[in-house]
């Protein structure tokens, strides 16, 4: 059982929206470490999942799915000025939820933007549109109307969100291990400076889940550790990638959003359709898929350096993501399936039965080679820190609490990234949530094994380039 420390006082009252895998597993950490009467907390959700947990803490319950027609009307009646909105729903809109709150003075927090039902999918919208990168400049734009707004923490689960926090915990090993001793930075700025120092080229995210249920996988089925709805999602949408300024090799169908912060492109093909190779400590090397994710925007729009307004440092940086073994079938099966989701899902939490996930981020190019930085968190141990929880979830949900509680604490932030909040704030709240969180160096290289059966088309004089990490 983690340390029980109230860190926050909290008098206005917190709305969930959603109440699956992170509104379950988030609620008793926020009764844990936010001092809020019970009455002020209120779930909206648009179906029964969860209601025997709302029940277990007497938190009032109600199914009433937002849609584009209602939810200013839901909204207005739940909540005020001072109040709390934590979005943990899909099928939402994050960026209509954002306006409203930052309107009227009500500090909101999500873990992903998500659009309207739908959204993802849309072939009227242009591919480039459909992307985490639009729905992000759509979401920063708004901080142009609201400057002295309320706190608006965007994407802050564990990705996006914990891990730019880890990001910077590993810069600082690396400054320190690699005797280059630079001065800890304060602004992003100094922070974008010291990676380019440091000669830090690809950032990876890089995530296997080992997590296994008794039941395996039925036919038809579609079986993860969070939601399998969310997860097809954002695995349809095209593959999204910070773009490094030591690229040299354009990928085939590669493409520049032509708007926003010009930090990343895409790739006209579906995440799931998009294998890289990456690294972490236990698995050591493994495929994952190049899901989209807001942090392979954020990371490395944060991690620019400009001089005379051209970018002349930047990481490449993208998520490479294995998830359960389970979960990869149902992959699998949904793209044979022309891309059909499958008609049953199932939520792969109680009945976990062993494994662990090894979340973090694997920093590459920089005098030592490779380094993780990140939590190997296991369901034995997610299931003894904090109930409703597996060990995907806790690592999502207890840096979704440390965002929420750094946002109460700076309630006029307006409209903020991971990147921009103290990374130690979140790491301190989170970290008695997220098993050993561990920092290991490795010479493994996206080479290593490559040419040795069949010939490769690879690039052996810089092995950091992202054309010798795509599958
Ligand atoms: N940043 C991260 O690390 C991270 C990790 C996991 C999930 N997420 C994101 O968090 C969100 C929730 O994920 P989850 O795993 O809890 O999903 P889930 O599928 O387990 O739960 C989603 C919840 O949203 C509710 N919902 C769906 N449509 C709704 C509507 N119209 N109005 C109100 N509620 C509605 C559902 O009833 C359900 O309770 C997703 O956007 C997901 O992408 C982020």
């Amino acid at each position: 059982m983690a340390e029980i420390r109230k860190h926050v006082a909290f008098a206005g009252k917190i709305l969930i929206i959603g109440f699956g895998a992170v509104g379950q597993g988030t609620l008793p950490l926020i009764l844990r470490h936010i001092d809020v009467p019970k009455r002020n907390i209120k779930i909206i959700t648009a179906d029964e999942g969860g209601r025997e947990v709302a029940r277990e803490y007497e938190i009032p319950f109600q199914v009433e799915p937002l849609v584009r027609e209602n939810y200013q009307h839901v909204l207005e009646r739940e909540l005020s000025a001072g109040d709390f909105l934590f979005n943990a729903s899909f099928d939402v809109s994050s960026l209509a939820l954002i306006e409203y709150c930052a309107e009227r003075g009500i500090m909101y927090l999500d873990a992903c933007i998500e659009p309207w039902a739908g959204g993802h999918t849309d072939a009227a919208v242009p591919i480039g549109r459909r992307t985490n990168y639009a729905y992000r400049e759509d979401a920063l734009a708004l901080r142009s109307r609201f400057p002295n707004g309320p706190a608006c923490v965007l994407m802050h689960g564990a990705n996006p969100g914990l891990v730019s926090h880890f990001l910077k915990q590993a810069l600082l090993d690396i400054n320190c291990d690699t005797g280059a001793n630079l001065p800890e930075p304060q602004t992003r700025e100094q922070w974008a400076r010291l990676a380019m120092a440091l000669n830090v080229k690809t950032v990876q995210i890089a995530e296997r889940d080992r997590q296994v249920a008794a039941r395996r996988k039925e036919w038809a089925e579609f079986a993860n550790t969070w939601s399998s709805g969310a997860f097809v999602g954002e695995s349809l949408q095209p593959a999204e990638l910070g773009w490094g300024t030591h690229e040299r090799h354009w990928p085939k169908d590669g493409t520049e959003f032509g708007f926003g912060c010009g930090a990343s492109i895409y790739i006209n093909r579906p995440g799931c359709m998009t294998r890289v190779r990456s690294w972490v400590p236990n698995e050591g090397p493994y495929h994952g898929w190049l899901i989209s994710h807001g942090e392979a925007h954020s990371i490395p729009d944060y991690f620019t350096v400009r001089e005379n307004g051209r970018a002349v440092y930047r990481p490449t940086c993208y998520y490479a993501y294995h998830p359960c073994d389970d979960a990869v079938l149902s992959l699998h099966e949904m793209i044979g399936h022309n891309f059909t989701m499958q008609a049953r899902t199932r939520l792969l939490r109680d009945e976990l039965v062993e494994g662990f996930d090894e979340l973090g981020v694997l920093v590459l190019g920089h005098a030592k080679g490779a380094y993780w930085y990140g939590s190997q968190l296991s369901i034995h141990q997610a299931r003894e820190l904090c109930p409703h929880n597996n060990a995907t979830s806790l690592q999502v949900n207890s840096a979704a609490l440390g965002a929420m509680i750094w946002a109460m604490r700076n309630p006029h932030a307006g409209i903020v990234e991971p990147d921009d909040i103290d990374f130690r704030t979140v790491l301190e709240i989170a970290r008695p949530y997220l098993g050993p969180v561990v920092g290991v160096y490795s010479d493994w290289t996206p080479l290593a094994g490559r040419g040795t059966l069949y010939p490769e088309d690879i690039d052996r004089q810089d092995p950091w380039q992202f054309k010798n990490f795509l599958v």
